[in-house]
This record gives C-alpha cells, structure tokens and sequence, in this order.
C-alpha cells in the first residue's frame, strides 16, 4: 500500500511538504534558542523561551520523523541500500545523543561554554541531515 503512495501525484508531495514545514520548525526553533543562548535578544526570559521553542522543535521533529518514515515506507528496500540516507539515520542518532547530553548536563541553567559548544554541534548536525535529506534525491 505505501508503495502505491510513492507514485500518487498529490500524496507524495504532499508527505515532502509536511516534512519540510517540520524540519522548518525544527530547525527554526533551535537556530531562534541559540541566537538568544549566544546574547541576542538579551531581554527575552531564557526559561520561557526555551519552553516554547523546545516544545515547538520536539513537534517539528515529530512531524518529519512520522512524514519521513512514510516516505521511507514507499521505497524501503532503495532507501537502505542508500549510503546517503544511512548517514542521515546515523546523524539524527547523534544529533539526539547530543540533545541528551545537553539536557542531562543542565546545560540550559548553566548556559556556558560547554552548552554554546552543543549548542552549535546541535545546529551543524542538523544542517548535515537537512544536506542529506536533499542529497537522497540525487544519488
Ligand atoms: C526519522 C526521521 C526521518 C526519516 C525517516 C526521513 C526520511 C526521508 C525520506 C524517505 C525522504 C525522501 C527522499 C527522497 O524522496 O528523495 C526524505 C527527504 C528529506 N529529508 Fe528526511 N527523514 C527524517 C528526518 C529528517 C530531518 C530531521 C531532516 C532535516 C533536519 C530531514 C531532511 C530532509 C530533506 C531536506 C529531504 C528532501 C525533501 C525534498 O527534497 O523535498 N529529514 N527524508
């Protein structure tokens, strides 16, 4: 049935467009949380900002974790011959071993150099995955 979906002319587009509206919401949120770690926007509550931009990230995520999967259904066989899409799964096993360690180390309280550090491997991790999601198509 999933393999129908990969040659329907609306379906399929559409599932790209629900996973690029998460991963823009992903990304957005933690690019907007790590310009404030870093000094913009001194007047802004971190705690508060953090609340907000984590949860609408975590739905992000969730968005292009369930509109990928999907995907991956319609041409499952392809996608784990491909190199490419096997980088990206073990990228986005990293960029979560690096939430975790951000998270278990309180980094948003301490917010020092270590939680700036991780907070820019979060973002060149994320930045990998996008680069490879868009490669997938080519190779
Ligand atoms: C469990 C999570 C995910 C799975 C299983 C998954 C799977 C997929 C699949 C199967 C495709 C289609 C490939 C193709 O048709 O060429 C795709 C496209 C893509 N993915 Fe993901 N993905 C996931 C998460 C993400 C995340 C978090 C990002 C970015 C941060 C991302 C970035 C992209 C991009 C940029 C494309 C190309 C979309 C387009 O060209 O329209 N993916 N993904």
């Amino acid at each position: 049935m999933l393999t129908a979906l990969g040659s329907h002319p609306w379906a399929y587009p559409m599932l790209e467009v629900v996973h690029l509206f998460g991963i823009a919401l992903l990304l957005g949120n933690l690019v907007l949380l790590e310009l404030r770690v870093f000094g913009l926007g001194p007047t802004l509550p971190v705690d508060a900002l953090a609340r907000l931009s984590q949860t609408l990230a975590g739905l992000g995520f969730v968005l292009a974790a369930v509109s990928g999967l999907t995907m991956f259904g319609t041409m499952p066989g392809e996608l784990l011959a491909n190199r490419v899409f096997t980088a990206k799964m073990a990228l986005i096993l990293l960029a979560g071993c690096n939430a975790g360690l951000f998270h278990a180390r309180d980094s948003l309280r301490k917010l020092d150099a270590t939680a700036r550090g991780l907070m820019v491997v979060s973002t060149v991790i994320w930045l990998l995955v996008l680069t490879c999601g868009r490669w997938i198509g080519y190779t």
